[in-house]
């Protein structure tokens, strides 16, 4: 059985038709020629680029970065969800809050994964042995909670209890702001920074505040992602960090660490659901490098950011002998180039002994690359290796025969449709 792929068109027809299909689902508007070609060009005037060329994707990102902003657009849209945070920030701002955050993932990773997600796993493991007997199951619900509960623990430590209706607040307003919005269209900084100023989910911005206060009051202690950003001084100001930042680094990481991470997990399992060997040889505890290379392929087939914000040349460069005039746009599509003809044997076959050896140089970048390299990857990555393998540890897990699973790249690429047959050992 082929993993599913995207219905892909046969060529670009128009920027009017891209557009359409973009806004439906961007992986679907990308023709066949960009999982063929290393550098393919819109035949539009400012049409985008694609760039599959590894060289070229690692000029873009790491030698040359400096080269290259994040589209306007994009960075308008970023900014009114996450203000100036991590996520948002350039320069010293942004090295600053990167080197505050850094050591909240360090250590031993499966002791930090363990200590949060535990108690989250075996209560979905609980009920969706409850579910099981009834008929096929649909993950997404109890993935969902476990992730979040992992994530909020990693940012609150023992100072917060999870609180589902919060975290949930934050996935609804994200799919609210991340699907665009009129007011991202606009370019008048008053409309902006009141589009700023207003948002946030008001209770989860409330719980983040109160958390920070009592931390700095001293009346709890300062732990977790949460007690470093409490901690560290501002270099602009040399005061502690202002709590509207902290607020955007908390809300940030707890939205984008989620929905990466749940995305993934339920990949892995619809891959896995196609593959008794390889839960088999998941369950075989002599086979220790089962889980790693099938979380590996799973974010190879569906990396859940399916390609990185664009960014616009601010210098002319040629790629490939085709010129980019400064101002043009520039995409990796990250999903093309792990199914890229010229870079993977079999790229749409779903293979975790592929990773055997290290993967084709510069093809594969779940995580992105260069200075603005994922924080979270060798965190994410150990726990969707726990929660799937304590599901392929516990039940058989199968495809109901009506399946219609889809990849639809939202705020992430979005696993839409799983249900599982799910049988106790
Ligand atoms: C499988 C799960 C995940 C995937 C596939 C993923 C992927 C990515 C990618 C591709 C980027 C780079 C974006 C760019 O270059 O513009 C990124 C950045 C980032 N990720 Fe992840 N991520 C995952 C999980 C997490 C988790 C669990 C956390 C934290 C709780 C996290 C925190 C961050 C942060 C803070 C950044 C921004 C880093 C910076 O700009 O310096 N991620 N992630």
């Amino acid at each position: 059985m082929t993993p599913i792929m995207p219905r892909a068109p046969e060529n670009f027809t128009s920027s009017v038709a891209y557009l359409a299909a973009r806004r439906r689902n961007p992986i679907e508007a990308w023709p066949h020629q960009v999982y063929e070609e290393l550098v393919v060009a819109a035949p539009w005037s400012r049409g985008p680029i694609f760039l599959c060329d590894p060289a070229i994707v690692r000029q873009v990102l790491v030698e040359d970065a400096a080269n290259y902003a994040r589209s306007r657009i994009h960075d308008r849209i970023a900014r009114s969800i996450w203000g100036e945070g991590l996520l948002t920030a350039e320069g010293a701002r942004w090295a600053w809050q990167r080197r505050t955050l850094a050591p909240g993932f360090g250590g031993d990773i499966d002791t930090l994964v363990g200590k949060g997600a535990t108690a989250p796993v075996d209560n979905a493991l609980r009920r969706l042995a409850e579910q099981a007997p009834v008929g096929p199951v649909i993950p997404e619900p109890l993935i969902r909670e476990a992730v979040q509960a992992a994530i909020w623990s990693l940012v609150f430590a023992d100072e917060s209890p999870f609180d589902p209706a919060l975290a949930n607040s934050l996935g609804t307003y994200i799919a609210y702001r991340g699907g665009g919005r009129i007011g991202d269209l606009i370019a008048w900084e008053p409309v902006q920074r009141w589009r700023r100023r207003h948002r946030y989910p008001a209770a989860l911005a409330r719980h983040v505040d109160e958390t920070l206060s009592r931390m700095r009051e001293g009346a709890v202690a300062p732990v977790g992602l949460i007690g470093l950003l409490s901690g560290a001084l501002d270099p602009d100001t040399g005061l502690p960090a202002d709590a509207t930042l902290v607020r955007d680094n908390v809300l940030g990481l707890l939205a984008v660490g989620a929905e990466t991470t749940i995305q993934t997990t339920l990949w892995a399992l619809y891959l896995l659901a196609m593959t008794p060997e390889w839960q088999r040889r998941i369950v075989d505890s002599t086979d220790d490098t089962a889980i790693s290379r099938v979380v590996m392929e799973a974010l190879r087939l569906y990396p859940p950011i399916a390609y990185l914000p664009s960014r616009r040349a601010i210098e002319p460069r040629t790629f490939g002998g085709i010129p980019v005039a400064a101002g043009s746009k520039v995409v990796i599509p990250i999903f093309a180039l792990h199914r890229h003809e010229r870079l993977w044997r079999e790229p749409n076959r779903f293979d975790p002994d592929r990773f055997a050896a290290p993967p084709p140089r510069g093809a594969y970048l779940p995580f992105g690359a260069g200075p603005r390299v994922c924080l979270g990857s060798r965190y994410a990555s150990a726990l969707v290796e726990m929660i799937v393998a304590a599901v392929a540890g516990r039940f058989r897990l199968g495809l109901p025969a009506e399946t219609s699973v889809r990849p639809v790249m939202r705020a992430t690429l979005a696993c839409q449709g799983l249900s599982l047959t799910m049988e106790p050992h």
